[in-house]
């Protein structure tokens, strides 16, 4: 499964791209606007700052609700960089644009899909990536999970070549159940790359063994 930052913050990218460990990054205008704020870069700047520093998919989303507007963005945001992704809303107007993106070979992340049947439609109009989004299911008191479980095995029962990422992770179980589950993808916000890393028994082993070779030293 690769490993994607949800994330536009250009230190948490970095810090993890100098790790080794991030495959590509998601972005949407929400954390678009939180860099804006902590950094008082403009939209373009941001983008542009990301895809010098990463060399997989990064997905930035169109904010045209209309599907002539969702096509001028996209070829724009395509031009920023050959690895931008064009995040598409799942809408009608959305499938429609995914459809003429494809024909002009311009990758899309069919965004905010909350049921297997959403992402089986995006796949169909040709999306290269589908975003079903199980925390904001998780919030309310559903088991966002499952549409992953469910998503994987259509997919796979169809020959789907859209690629599954896993999104709006809220925690270190929702990465273990997607790798057990196969998804292609995840996308995960920096935090929680962090609680990854960590385990109170590596620290605590840590703390023995270098007080072990101090007192060996004598
Ligand atoms: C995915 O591409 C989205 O940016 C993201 O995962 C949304 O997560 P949230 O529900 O935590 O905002």
């Amino acid at each position: 499964m690769k490993f994607f930052i949800d994330s536009a913050n250009l230190d948490e990218i970095k810090d993890l791209v100098k790790k080794g460990i991030v495959d590509g990054v998601t972005t949407n205008p929400s954390l678009i606007l939180k860099e804006k704020e902590r950094t008082g870069k403009s939209f373009e700047e941001i983008v542009s700052l990301i895809a010098s520093v990463v060399e997989g998919p990064i997905s930035v989303e169109v904010n045209s609700l209309e599907y002539e507007g969702m096509i001028e963005e996209a070829k724009n945001l395509a031009s920023i960089s050959k690895n931008i992704v064009v995040k598409i809303p799942m809408t009608e107007n959305g499938l429609k644009a995914v459809k003429t993106l494809k024909n002009i070979g311009i990758k899309t992340n069919v965004t905010l899909v909350f049921t297997p049947v959403q992402a089986v439609l995006a796949a169909k109009s040709g999306a290269t990536y589908v975003s079903p989004f199980i925390g904001r299911i998780d919030d309310i008191s559903d088991e966002g999970i499952k549409i992953i479980e469910k998503i994987m095995k259509i997919f796979k029962n169809y020959n789907f070549e859209t690629k599954v990422i896993v999104a709006s992770v809220r925690n270190p179980i929702h990465i273990l159940n997607a790798l057990e589950m196969g998804a292609d993808i995840a996308t995960i916000p920096y935090k929680v790359f962090t609680q990854l890393i960590k385990h109170p028994l590596t620290d605590l082993g840590i703390k023995r063994f270098l007080e072990d070779y101090e007192k060996s030293k004598n």
